[in-house]
């Protein structure tokens, strides 16, 4: 098997397993309870948040854990619109952004609030000249991706961070950093951001857990209530597995300076040997291989279509996917294609190369190696259909 969904989710690191599977085992205690097995499982927990703090260079009390990325943005977003001022309800993204970003936001629409677009360049770049001239003072939240999840463009949250500052009051800003961890720094997310999503399934570390950081003095209203965990603001026992599992996953992250260039090069060899086999029947979505993140390659085979691709590559054990993972099962892919201005048939013709910091060489060459054969064997079938 050729694995290259990262995008999508990684392979939980050997050291994950094992940390979780303590938790299951020996320190199965509630962190809120009172005798020794509680204390140890309330004790593994921090020992968690402030590793994980540790590596993101902010402090523990900062830290809220959730369920995953999704949950992460959605009370990022709604936790904060429900303290907007009744004259600041316009909010500010991007068409690319993911859906658990639009979706809370589309909620927030239909619940007064007004979501517009940022201008975006043909490879996904917000233009800066776009987002100063939405900007007026009733703009209470701006929402970026720091890294795409479908083609990989890598966001500027820093000139972003700058803009904001130019309008008074300053707007919340949320920068989800879900495909950016590990990949590329995250520091200017932490400078500029005053809320930054995280996820632990990106990092080969469990599913079904995330964190949310929040700068200090942003008020936000909890999505859930009950035992006041999380400093009240994420109520329920605590997930201790997925909790020990993401702050292994984060300790076994080295540290990025700007973006991960080994990984960079692994894509750059996967590209060169798609061309070779595809020559230019292949064409990229969205940056350039050199300029977008390091882990996502968007590609469309010309008189393809993405998904006859997609399982016939699967027969062959080449694991990929036609877009994002939450959306391509339900037949919407191609939205990103859309808003990028791209023609309907390069969506659908659109795959999707993530990599991870596993990811052999060889195999990069030997998943565009049968890439290219089976783009040939399917050819003719294609031609017939239409
Ligand atoms: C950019 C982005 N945001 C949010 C999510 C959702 O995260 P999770 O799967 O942890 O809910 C994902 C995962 O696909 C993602 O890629």
């Amino acid at each position: 098997m050729i694995y290259l969904d990262n995008a999508a989710t990684t392979r939980p690191h050997p050291d994950v397993v094992a940390a979780m599977e303590k938790t299951l085992t020996v320190a199965f205690g509630n962190p809120s309870s009172a005798h020794g097995l509680g204390m140890e499982a309330y004790r593994l927990v921090e020992e968690a948040r402030k590793r994980i703090a540790l590596t993101l260079g902010v402090e523990r009390q900062e830290l809220i854990f959730t369920s995953g990325g999704t949950e992460a943005n959605n009370l990022a977003l709604l936790g904060t619109a429900q303290n907007a001022p009744p004259k600041r309800r316009r909010i500010l993204t991007l068409a690319i952004e993911h859906d658990s970003v639009l979706q809370p936001l589309a909620h927030l629409e239909r619940h007064g609030f007004a979501v517009e677009m940022i201008p975006l360049h043909p490879d996904g770049r917000f233009r800066p000249e776009g987002l100063r001239a939405l900007l007026t003072p009733d703009v209470f939240l701006v929402s970026m991706g720091l890294v795409n999840n479908e083609v990989g463009t890598w966001q500027d949250v820093e000139t972003a961070g700058q803009i904001l500052q130019e309008v008074e009051p300053k707007p919340l800003f949320h920068i989800d950093a879900i495909q950016a961890w590990g990949k590329v720094s995250l520091r200017p997310a932490f400078r500029y951001g005053d809320l930054v999503s995280l996820s632990g399934h990106k990092i080969h570390g469990p599913k079904g857990v995330g964190v949310l950081w929040k700068r200090p003095g942003v008020v936000l209203t909890p999505l859930l209530f009950g035992g006041g965990q999380e400093a009240g603001l994420r109520s329920g026992t605590e997930n201790v597995p997925g909790i020990l599992g993401l702050g292994k996953a984060a300790e076994l992250l080295t540290e990025v300076e700007s973006r991960d260039e080994d990984l960079l090069a692994r894509k750059m060899i996967l590209w060169e040997e798609t061309q070779k086999h595809l020559g230019d029947r292949a064409a990229v979505n969205g940056p350039s291989p050199e300029e977008g993140a390091p882990h996502i390659l968007n590609i469309s085979v010309a008189g393809m279509g993405g998904s006859v691709l997609v399982e016939a590559l699967s027969q062959k054990g080449v694991l990929l996917s036609t877009g994002s993972a939450c959306s391509t099962r339900h037949m919407q892919s191609g939205r990103v294609h859309r808003a990028l201005g791209l023609p309907p048939e390069r969506g659908a013709s659109a795959l999707r190369l993530s990599l991870s910091r596993d990811t052999a060489v060889e195999d990069l060459k030997e998943a565009a190696r049968i890439l290219g054969e089976t783009v040939r064997e399917l050819g003719p079938i294609m031609r017939r259909r239409r």
